[in-house]
Protein backbone atom coordinates (compact mmCIF):
# COMPACT_ATOMS: atom_id res chain seq x y z
CA UNK A 1 0.00 0.00 0.00
CA UNK A 2 1.34 3.20 -0.98
CA UNK A 3 1.46 6.46 1.47
CA UNK A 4 -1.14 8.59 0.89
CA UNK A 5 1.77 11.63 0.87
CA UNK A 6 3.39 9.17 -2.12
CA UNK A 7 0.20 8.59 -3.90
CA UNK A 8 -0.26 12.62 -3.91
CA UNK A 9 3.15 12.83 -5.44
CA UNK A 10 3.03 10.50 -7.71
CA UNK A 11 0.16 11.84 -9.42
CA UNK A 12 1.73 15.31 -9.67
CA UNK A 13 4.88 13.13 -10.91
CA UNK A 14 2.54 11.82 -13.75
CA UNK A 15 1.41 14.96 -14.70
CA UNK A 16 4.79 16.53 -14.55
CA UNK A 17 5.80 13.52 -17.49
CA UNK A 18 2.73 14.42 -19.25
CA UNK A 19 4.12 18.69 -18.88
CA UNK A 20 7.21 17.20 -20.46
CA UNK A 21 6.02 15.76 -23.37
CA UNK A 22 3.79 18.45 -24.11
CA UNK A 23 7.11 20.81 -23.42
CA UNK A 24 8.82 18.99 -26.04
CA UNK A 25 5.92 18.92 -28.45
CA UNK A 26 6.68 23.07 -27.97
CA UNK A 27 10.00 22.93 -28.71
CA UNK A 28 9.30 20.80 -31.78
CA UNK A 29 7.04 23.48 -32.93
CA UNK A 30 9.59 25.96 -32.63
CA UNK A 31 12.59 24.23 -34.31
CA UNK A 32 10.09 23.29 -37.44
CA UNK A 33 9.36 27.17 -37.34
CA UNK A 34 13.36 28.20 -37.91
CA UNK A 35 13.36 25.10 -40.59
CA UNK A 36 15.65 22.95 -38.35
CA UNK A 37 13.44 19.70 -39.20
CA UNK A 38 15.43 17.07 -38.13
CA UNK A 39 15.92 19.24 -33.91
CA UNK A 40 12.14 18.70 -34.67
CA UNK A 41 11.83 15.30 -35.21
CA UNK A 42 14.29 14.99 -32.04
CA UNK A 43 11.94 16.61 -30.00
CA UNK A 44 8.91 14.85 -31.27
CA UNK A 45 10.68 11.60 -30.40
CA UNK A 46 11.18 13.18 -27.05
CA UNK A 47 7.54 13.40 -26.52
CA UNK A 48 7.04 9.99 -27.32
CA UNK A 49 9.07 8.98 -24.99
CA UNK A 50 7.97 10.98 -22.14
CA UNK A 51 4.53 10.31 -23.22
CA UNK A 52 5.81 6.71 -22.53
CA UNK A 53 6.95 7.17 -19.16
CA UNK A 54 3.61 8.68 -18.38
CA UNK A 55 2.01 5.66 -19.37
CA UNK A 56 4.22 3.34 -17.10
CA UNK A 57 3.76 5.30 -14.84
CA UNK A 58 -0.14 5.60 -15.13
CA UNK A 59 -0.30 1.50 -14.82
CA UNK A 60 1.93 1.05 -11.94
CA UNK A 61 -0.74 3.46 -9.67
CA UNK A 62 -3.62 1.27 -11.59
CA UNK A 63 -2.06 -1.84 -10.69
CA UNK A 64 -1.42 -0.91 -6.89
CA UNK A 65 -4.91 0.50 -7.09
CA UNK A 66 -4.34 4.05 -6.52
CA UNK A 67 -7.43 6.51 -7.28
CA UNK A 68 -6.20 8.25 -10.12
CA UNK A 69 -6.02 11.79 -10.76
CA UNK A 70 -5.74 13.92 -13.80
CA UNK A 71 -4.95 17.57 -12.98
CA UNK A 72 -4.76 20.01 -15.74
CA UNK A 73 -1.57 20.03 -17.81
CA UNK A 74 0.69 23.89 -17.39
CA UNK A 75 0.79 25.39 -20.63
CA UNK A 76 4.19 25.70 -22.10
CA UNK A 77 6.78 28.12 -23.90
CA UNK A 78 6.86 27.80 -27.69
CA UNK A 79 9.73 30.69 -28.33
CA UNK A 80 13.25 30.07 -28.11
CA UNK A 81 16.15 32.51 -28.76
CA UNK A 82 18.27 29.65 -31.22
CA UNK A 83 18.80 25.87 -31.57
CA UNK A 84 21.22 26.03 -28.54
CA UNK A 85 18.85 27.99 -26.21
CA UNK A 86 16.13 25.02 -26.80
CA UNK A 87 18.40 22.31 -25.98
CA UNK A 88 20.08 24.46 -22.75
CA UNK A 89 15.77 24.77 -21.79
CA UNK A 90 15.87 21.21 -22.04
CA UNK A 91 18.36 19.95 -20.38
CA UNK A 92 17.75 22.37 -17.63
CA UNK A 93 14.25 20.93 -17.39
CA UNK A 94 15.53 16.62 -17.47
CA UNK A 95 17.77 18.18 -13.90
CA UNK A 96 14.58 19.55 -12.67
CA UNK A 97 12.73 15.86 -13.15
CA UNK A 98 15.78 14.45 -11.91
CA UNK A 99 15.62 16.78 -8.71
CA UNK A 100 12.14 15.47 -8.36
CA UNK A 101 12.61 11.81 -9.06
CA UNK A 102 15.15 11.96 -5.94
CA UNK A 103 12.87 13.85 -3.73
CA UNK A 104 10.54 10.88 -4.50
CA UNK A 105 12.82 8.05 -4.18
CA UNK A 106 14.10 9.71 -0.71
CA UNK A 107 10.47 9.42 0.11
CA UNK A 108 10.05 6.01 -1.36
CA UNK A 109 12.73 4.59 0.95
CA UNK A 110 11.71 6.36 3.55
CA UNK A 111 8.13 4.67 3.93
CA UNK A 112 10.08 1.54 3.33
CA UNK A 113 7.99 0.89 -0.02
CA UNK A 114 10.22 -0.89 -2.36
CA UNK A 115 8.37 -1.58 -5.03
CA UNK A 116 7.88 2.12 -5.62
CA UNK A 117 11.29 2.74 -5.09
CA UNK A 118 12.31 0.20 -7.59
CA UNK A 119 9.66 2.03 -9.81
CA UNK A 120 11.42 5.23 -9.09
CA UNK A 121 14.86 3.86 -9.84
CA UNK A 122 13.96 2.81 -13.47
CA UNK A 123 12.88 6.55 -13.61
CA UNK A 124 16.55 7.72 -11.95
CA UNK A 125 18.47 5.80 -14.49
CA UNK A 126 16.59 6.77 -17.21
CA UNK A 127 17.60 10.28 -15.97
CA UNK A 128 21.45 9.61 -16.22
CA UNK A 129 20.83 8.61 -19.83
CA UNK A 130 18.75 11.31 -20.82
CA UNK A 131 20.75 14.25 -19.52
CA UNK A 132 23.99 12.55 -21.05
CA UNK A 133 22.47 12.68 -24.54
CA UNK A 134 20.94 16.52 -24.27
CA UNK A 135 24.14 17.51 -22.71
CA UNK A 136 26.18 15.79 -25.96
CA UNK A 137 23.92 17.48 -28.33
CA UNK A 138 24.54 20.98 -26.32
CA UNK A 139 28.21 20.33 -26.59
CA UNK A 140 28.25 19.46 -30.35
CA UNK A 141 26.14 22.42 -30.85
CA UNK A 142 28.88 25.24 -28.77
CA UNK A 143 31.42 23.55 -30.91
CA UNK A 144 30.07 24.63 -34.32
CA UNK A 145 28.88 28.31 -33.14
CA UNK A 146 26.88 30.41 -35.92
CA UNK A 147 28.48 28.21 -38.53
CA UNK A 148 25.47 27.26 -40.83
CA UNK A 149 26.86 24.24 -41.87
CA UNK A 150 27.60 22.69 -39.01
CA UNK A 151 24.09 23.69 -37.85
CA UNK A 152 22.88 22.09 -41.11
CA UNK A 153 24.90 18.72 -40.19
CA UNK A 154 24.20 18.70 -36.70
CA UNK A 155 20.31 19.19 -37.68
CA UNK A 156 20.27 16.00 -40.36
CA UNK A 157 22.02 14.45 -37.66
CA UNK A 158 18.63 14.64 -35.42
CA UNK A 159 17.10 14.08 -38.21
CA UNK A 160 17.66 10.44 -37.79
CA UNK A 161 16.10 9.73 -34.26
CA UNK A 162 13.69 7.24 -34.18
CA UNK A 163 11.34 5.97 -31.40
CA UNK A 164 11.97 2.96 -29.42
CA UNK A 165 9.93 2.52 -26.28
CA UNK A 166 12.32 3.23 -23.70
CA UNK A 167 9.23 1.13 -20.87
CA UNK A 168 9.90 -1.91 -23.55
CA UNK A 169 12.86 -3.51 -21.65
FE1 LIG B 1 10.33 11.59 -18.21
FE2 LIG B 1 12.59 13.18 -19.52
O1 LIG B 1 11.70 12.75 -17.95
Amino acid sequence: MISNELQKELITQLNKEYHSAYIYLGMSAYCSKEGFNGAANWFLIQYQEEVAHGMKLFKYLEDQDVEIQLPSIESVEVEYKSLLDVFKKSLAHEQKMTKNLNILSDLAMKDKDHATYNLLQWYVTEQVEEEATVKAIIDHIKLVGDNGYGLYTIDKELSGRTFTDPTAN
